[in-house]
C-alpha cells in the first residue's frame, strides 16, 4: 500500500455516469446538456439524483416543467456530449447542431436522445438548493432501451453498449467485463461443489 497524501474536500469521485439530460421549455424548445453529478438514489420507487448549476438553460427548463430526460452517453457520442457540455441551449438549438435525434417520450414532455442506448424519463420530487448546484431527486418513470441490447429472454446487456463514464476531468470508455453481481459467492460455492464431487 503506497503512502497517502491528504487533500481537502473536493469532488474528486469516479467514474461517474456520463449523461444528456435532455428538457422542453415553456415555449415548446428542446435543450439538452452534459452532466456527470448524478446517480441512482432509490430502488423502490425508482428514482434518481442530478445537480444543475441554477444558471443553465437546463434548470430553468426542468424547473418550468418538473420534467427530465436522463440519456446514457455511448462511447462514439463523446463529441457531441462534450460540445453539449459548453455551449447552451440559450446560443444554439444543440440537437440540430450536434446531429442528434430528439424522440418523443411516453410519459414526459421533454425530448430524448435517439442515438442513446438507454434513456430514463424523469419527474422530480425534491429539490434542494445545495450550493453552486440544485439536486434534483426525481422519480423515473419509464426507461426506453435500444432493443439491440435486449436478448429473446428480455435481459438487458449494458456491455454491449459501449457507454462511456467520466472520471476526474477525462472521458473514458467502460473496459473489460470483470464479474457479474455475486460472481463472488456463485464461485466460491461452485468450488465447494466441485470438491465434494
Ligand atoms: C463532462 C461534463 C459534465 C458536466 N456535468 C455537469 C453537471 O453535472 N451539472 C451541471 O450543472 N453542469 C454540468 N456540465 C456543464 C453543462 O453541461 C454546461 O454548462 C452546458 O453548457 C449547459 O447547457 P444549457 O445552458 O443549455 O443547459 C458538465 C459539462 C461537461 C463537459
Amino acid at each position: 500500500m503506497g503512502h497517502k497524501l491528504v487533500w481537502q474536500g473536493g469532488t474528486v469521485l469516479g467514474p461517474l455516469p456520463l449523461v444528456l439530460v435532455t428538457s422542453r421549455g415553456p415555449d415548446g424548445r428542446a435543450n439538452l446538456m452534459t452532466a456527470a453529478w448524478c446517480g441512482i438514489v432509490c430502488t423502490k420507487p425508482p428514482m434518481l439524483s442530478v445537480s444543475i448549476r441554477p444558471e443553465r438553460l437546463t434548470a430553468e427548463y426542468v424547473d418550468a416543467s418538473g420534467e427530465f430526460g436522463l440519456n446514457l452517453v455511448a462511447a462514439d457520442m463523446v463529441r457531441q456530449a462534450d460540445w453539449c457540455g459548453v455551449k447552451s441551449g440559450r446560443e444554439y438549438d444543440k440537437f440540430a447542431e450536434c446531429g442528434l435525434t430528439a424522440l418523443p417520450a411516453s410519459k414526459i414532455s421533454a425530448p430524448l436522445v435517439g442515438e442513446s442506448p438507454l434513456s430514463l424519463e424523469c419527474t422530480v420530487r425534491e429539490r434542494l438548493v445545495l450550493g453552486s448546484h440544485i439536486l434534483y431527486i426525481a422519480a423515473i418513470e419509464a426507461v426506453q432501451v435500444d432493443a439491440d441490447l435486449v436478448d429473446s429472454s428480455g435481459a438487458l446487456d449494458m456491455g454491449r453498449a459501449g457507454l462511456a463514464a467520466w472520471c476526474h476531468g477525462q472521458y473514458h470508455s467502460i473496459g473489460e467485463d470483470l464479474g457479474y453481481f455475486g460472481f463472488s459467492v456463485r464461485r466460491r460455492s461452485r468450488i465447494r461443489r466441485e470438491r465434494r464431487v
